[in-house]
Order: structure tokens, then C-alpha cells, then sequence
């Protein structure tokens, strides 16, 4: 695609550090969505004739189609996904796929391919979010009047019940559900158009294209448009916060199943036995959850760190932007179908809650805040005397 300059080809490692095709071989339908909305626009503003167009539209449904029957090669001579493409649709339609790069950079295509497969990848979390606090929701209802002890320092503090304490997850998940969101909106801008880094001097149709794959808009700087990844970083960022969360409910399940809490019997379903210990359950789920918010936190540091020093505009260090949020992303889905699975399928023990809630004193303050009513003591001398009566 590019060997016009060069008398001879890279070196076997030179291909294989350069292939980013085993990876963003997953970006393949954006792709084709993206190269199908520039091929229609290069249509429409007679910059490619319009049958040579509609040529390579067809060309590239068929492309998609091979994708979707036998899946995408690792061919690493042809380096991504974007040339990939273009070397199926030559054979597919012949020279007239070489019109199809007109007025456009493989640095604003990645750039837009990636913007909609994570605006694709927050829709699917805002849908796993929702049901997980749906799940949330019904199991506080059943549990709204079971007592609990509440903690602080890890030390029963005060009665509470179950609901209460589930609905505070569930607060948790509305506002990740609302970064989301802000992240989504932010990012939906059109790079097409951007070029390389400079823009293009064809009379194209930025709003078309942007209206085409569902953009609120075009991007408005070019230089910026190429070599921002701030939209990837939101998402990671949201992701990790939202996978702090779960791992802080998956330490609660971790700790509630154990023998001296028994505030909890995860079902056979979410539990996991021991090759040694015939009698052990144990909850690996939970504490995968909460090992992968170590791993998703890993990704999102990876990426800031690739984009610190970076002069603008593209640099091939961004190519290294894809892994980690495709696997932030794989293990954020996986977390939260867990996490939803284990809540659903939980078994409390009120009993076991009402009995560690009458212990510790968990109403001493209850007993001061009475003397204060009843007596009219000043509340620091009700507390003095409470703390009397508990030693
Ligand atoms: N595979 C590349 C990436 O993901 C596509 C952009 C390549 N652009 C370039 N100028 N080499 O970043």
C-alpha cells in the first residue's frame, strides 16, 4: 500500500512490531461502516464517479460478508484492519478500490473506527449497568427490613439493614452509568476529513459523513481530531472507576460468605470447590472481580503513559491504544455479568445479620441519643455514660 519509496521490504521483526492487525482485526465492522460513509460522500460530491461508488460499496458489503462467514486472518504483511480491507475489496472489485483513500489518512479512519467502537462498547456497559441495578433493586426490596450491623473500620457500628447497604452500590452504578454517558457525548465527533494531520484540499462533505455514522458532529481541528485519545482514556477511566466499585461489593461478598460473617451462601452456581479441602466453597468469582479492577486500573494507567510525552500529531505509539481498552472492556463486561449473576443468585442469612447486629453495642448510640430525650443530659455527658455502661 505503501511501497512506491522503498526498493525492499521490511524485516520479518520490522512486520511483526509494525502488525497491529491481531488486534484491531476487532475494529473490522466500524471499519467497513466508516470506509461505506466516505465511499458514499466521495459519491455524492462527484469527487469518485458515482458507479465507481456504488462499486465500492458493494464491494465492501461483500468484504463484510467474508468477515462475518470465516472471520478476520492475521495476515501481517498487510499490517491493520484498514489495509486489510483494502486488499479484499481490490480482489473483490479490482482498481477501483484504489479510489477509495481519496481525501483520507488511515490517521482520521482508525481515529473514527475507534470512536464508534467505543461509543458501541459504552452502550453495552450502559445496558449491563442498568441490569445489574435492576438486580440491586429487587434484592434490597426482599431485604428491606433485614438488619444488619453496619460497619465502620471494619468494627459493627450501627444497625442498618441489607437494602440499605445494597442501595448504596446502587447510587455507585447510577453515577459510573452517568460517566459513561458524559464520556459517550464527548466523544461523538467525526474525525473524517482530518486527513494525515493537515485536512484535504478535495471539496468533501464532513457534516455527510458525520451524519452517516450516527456523529453529533464533525471534529473541528485536524491536528487535534488525529491525535487525541482522550475519548479512549475517558472511557477507561470511567471503566476503572466503575470497576472499583464492584471489586469493594465483590470484597464484601468475599468477606460476608466467610465462616465467622455467614452473612451470605453464594449458590453452587457462583461458588468453586478445592482439589484438596472436600468441604470448601469458595467464592473465586468475587475475588476475580476484584483481581480484574487491579487489571482494568493496569490499562487505563497504559494508556496514559503511552500518550504523556506525544507531540502532536500522529505518532505510531498510538497504535497502542487499542489493548487495553479492548481488555479493560472484556474484563469490565465480564465483572459485571459476574457481579450481577452472584446478587441474583445469593442467599442471605437475616439471622446470621440480626445476630452479629445485636453484638458490639451496635445500639449504644441509640441508648445515648434516648438519655439526651428523655433526661436532657447534654449529649457529650450521654455518650460518657453510655460508654460507661458498655465497659
Ligand atoms: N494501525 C494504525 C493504528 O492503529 C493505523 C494508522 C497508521 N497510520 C500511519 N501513519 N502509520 O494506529
Amino acid at each position: 500500500m505503501w511501497g512506491g519509496r522503498f526498493a525492499e521490504g521490511p524485516a520479518a521483526v520490522m512486520r511483526e512490531i509494525n502488525a497491529s492487525l491481531p488486534f484491531d482485526k476487532r475494529l473490522w465492522r466500524q471499519d467497513i461502516a466508516g470506509s461505506r460513509a466516505h465511499a458514499a460522500m466521495l459519491g455524492a460530491a462527484g469527487i469518485v464517479e458515482p458507479d465507481a461508488a456504488a462499486r465500492i460499496d458493494a464491494g465492501l458489503a461483500q468484504v463484510a460478508a467474508g468477515y462475518e462467514a470465516d472471520g478476520v486472518p492475521d495476515a501481517l504483511a498487510l499490517e491493520d484492519i484498514h489495509m486489510l480491507t483494502e486488499a479484499r475489496l481490490t480482489d473483490a472489485i479490482g482498481p477501483d478500490a484504489g479510489r477509495l483513500h481519496t481525501a483520507r489518512s488511515r490517521n482520521d479512519q482508525v481515529a473514527t473506527d475507534f470512536r464508534l467502537w467505543v461509543r458501541d462498547a459504552i452502550d453495552d456497559v450502559a445496558r449491563a449497568l442498568a441490569a445489574f441495578q435492576d438486580g440491586l433493586l429487587s434484592r434490597a426490596d426482599e431485604h428491606a427490613a433485614t438488619v444488619m450491623p453496619g460497619f465502620t473500620h471494619l468494627q459493627v457500628a450501627q444497625p442498618v439493614t441489607l437494602g440499605h447497604h445494597l442501595m448504596a452500590y446502587h447510587e455507585m452504578i447510577a453515577r459510573d452509568r452517568s460517566r459513561f454517558a458524559d464520556a459517550r457525548a464527548r466523544l461523538n465527533e467525526c474525525p473524517l476529513g482530518s486527513a494525515a494531520l493537515a485536512g484535504t484540499g478535495f471539496p468533501i462533505d464532513r457534516a455527510a459523513t458525520a451524519a452517516a455514522l450516527g456523529f453529533d458532529r464533525p471534529t473541528r481541528n485536524s491536528l487535534d481530531a488525529v491525535s487525541d485519545r482522550d475519548f479512549a482514556l475517558d472511557y477507561l477511566g470511567a471503566a476503572t472507576q466503575c470497576a472499583l466499585h464492584l471489586s469493594r461489593l465483590a470484597e464484601e461478598f468475599v468477606l460476608w460468605a466467610s465462616q465467622p460473617f455467614g452473612f451470605v451462601a453464594l449458590s453452587d452456581q457462583w461458588s468453586t470447590g478445592s482439589s484438596i479441602m472436600p468441604q470448601k466453597r469458595n467464592p473465586d468469582a468475587a475475588e476475580l472481580v476484584r483481581g480484574h479492577a487491579g487489571r482494568i486500573t493496569g490499562c487505563l494507567v497504559a494508556l496514559l503513559v503511552t500518550m504523556k510525552g506525544l507531540p502532536l500529531a500522529y505518532s505510531k505509539d498510538m497504535q497502542d491504544d487499542k489493548p487495553p481498552v479492548f481488555e479493560a472492556h472484556d474484563l469490565l463486561a465480564l465483572s459485571l455479568a459476574a457481579m450481577t449473576g452472584m446478587v441474583a443468585s445469593a442467599t442471605f442469612r437475616p439471622d446470621r445479620m440480626r445476630a452479629a447486629a445485636q453484638a458490639g453495642f451496635s445500639t449504644a448510640t441509640d441508648l445515648a441519643d434516648w438519655l439526651v430525650r428523655e433526661v436532657d443530659v447534654p449529649f457529650r455527658e450521654a455518650h460518657h455514660v453510655t460508654g460507661r455502661a458498655v465497659a
